[in-house]
């Protein structure tokens, strides 16, 4: 007797299985003809794929578009300045209510894990209080990890060091940092090293903003890898962004990707906002300013997509979709062979998990009951479609429902529905 069934759905790697659920854990996979449960979802020829998980993104911001005003450049600096004028007058109610909103969409489309950063430039420190706040709420069926974000720079910012430290006392999950954005390249070296001193200090994750721009010169992601080797941080450390490393020297970027593997750094390219904020320098030919995904994973390095913004200061779009994500990443970056769309499928959940050190993630026996029931065939389906999520489920509950999305035709001589789902292949 199980709790819930889901019966007859396609696993990613193309199994066809039905998935015994008891409590919050999968506790059979496999034909469960017969077999009784409280609950049965009919899956047959839709993909089941474990939660979504999004290994960036800014909760603390998040649907507060046009506050107190659009972003007339569209650059990363006129976001930072209209942030930093909205976190003087936002109140931590407003920022818990935004949050909580975001997380229901988040909900509805299956992602269920997420790493948000937090700014802790503010001597308040309400936008940290506001997130502990919602990551308890949410605990239920999503799991917030939340990193201490010194957004106005951990040394430029006169009390970003004190506030960052209080943060994590306060418990904060993980450690940020933005070095690029210290006043000189110095000053971003020394923010990296004592950022990743406090993390080894505290046992903690590390997770920094790091080389977001088109400064072909920018080098925090070397002394990123290099201070996770010093202190022994191999696996628990991401570089997220890393833009400048589309403009860098190719020979350079031939020393770097190694020392890169070797340290266990991953990498956390946001294709929408990277798309939508670099290159805003350039004339034509104008640059992608999308790191180089194709040429870490071939080093053997660890990379996710992340979301980073939806409806915020920095970007104004958004449905906190990871299959959106991917849908903009793979097309940035090139990856259109099967293999390579798979492989950006798997980037929005099983690699974020690896990133962001989950647990018991995933379709296996004894693994937590969470999963996501797709409107698709396949991986590749589901991203060309950014299909339905049917239903979610949630540590052994199903906590949303989305019907199928097919449209029906009025054109004479063409009756009948539209439907996309196409076979594989
Ligand atoms: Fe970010």
């Amino acid at each position: 007797m199980f709790d819930l069934i889901v019966k007859g759905g396609t696993l990613p790697d193309g199994t066809v299985a039905d998935i015994g659920i008891t409590g919050d854990r999968i506790t059979a996979i496999g034909r469960l003809d017969g077999a009784e449960a409280g609950e049965v979802i009919d899956a047959t020829g839709d993909m089941i794929s474990p939660p979504f998980v999004d290994p960036h993104f800014h909760l603390d911001a998040t649907l507060s578009y046009g506050l107190p005003r659009i972003n007339a450049s569209g650059t990363l600096l006129e976001g930072i300045g209209l942030w930093g004028e909205l976190k003087q007058i936002v109140t931590q109610e407003e920022m818990v209510a935004r949050a909580l909103a975001y997380c229901d969409w988040a909900a509805s489309m299956g992602l269920l894990a997420i790493r948000s950063h937090v700014d802790t430039c503010d001597d308040s420190l309400k936008g940290v209080a506001a997130m502990l706040e919602v990551r308890e709420k949410v605990k239920p069926y999503i799991d917030l990890q939340l990193v201490a974000f010194p957004q106005d720079g951990f040394y430029r910012d006169p009390t970003a060091r004190a506030n960052t430290l209080r943060a994590l006392d306060m418990g904060v999950d993980v450690v940020g940092g933005i070095p690029h954005f210290e006043r000189t390249m110095a000053d971003g070296a020394a923010s990296v090293r004592e950022l990743c001193e406090i993390a080894a200090a505290r046992g903690l994750r590390v997770d920094m903003h790091c080389d977001e721009s088109d400064d072909p010169h920018s080098r925090h992601i070397e002394t990123l890898a290099h201070e996770t080797q010093r202190l022994g941080l191999q696996g628990r450390v991401a570089g997220s962004h890393l833009t400048s490393m589309h403009s860098m020297d190719n020979y350079y970027v031939s020393k770097l990707l190694p020392l890169m593997a070797e340290a266990g750094v991953a990498a956390i390219p946001n294709p929408l906002i990277n798309i939508m904020l670099q290159g805003r320098h350039d004339t034509f030919p104008k640059r992608r300013g999308l790191t180089r995904v194709r040429e870490m994973q071939a080093h053997g390095i660890t990379v996710g997509w992340g979301q980073d913004c939806v409806r915020d200061p920095w970007y104004s779009l958004g449905t906190a979709d990871m299959l959106d994500v991917a849908f903009m990443g793979l097309h940035v970056a090139q990856m259109s062979s099967p293999d390579e769309m798979r492989r950006c499928f798997d980037m929005v959940t099983y690699q974020n998990a690896r990133i962001l050190g989950l647990e018991d993630y995933g379709l296996h026996v004894g693994a937590i009951a969470s999963l996501v029931v797709l409107d698709a065939g396949d991986p590749v389906e589901a991203l060309r479609l950014r299909a339905a999520r049917l239903a979610v489920v949630s540590r052994g509950r199903v906590i949303a429902r989305t019907p199928r999305g097919d449209a029906v035709l009025d054109i004479p001589g063409r009756p009948g529905s539209v439907r996309r789902r196409h076979p594989a292949g």
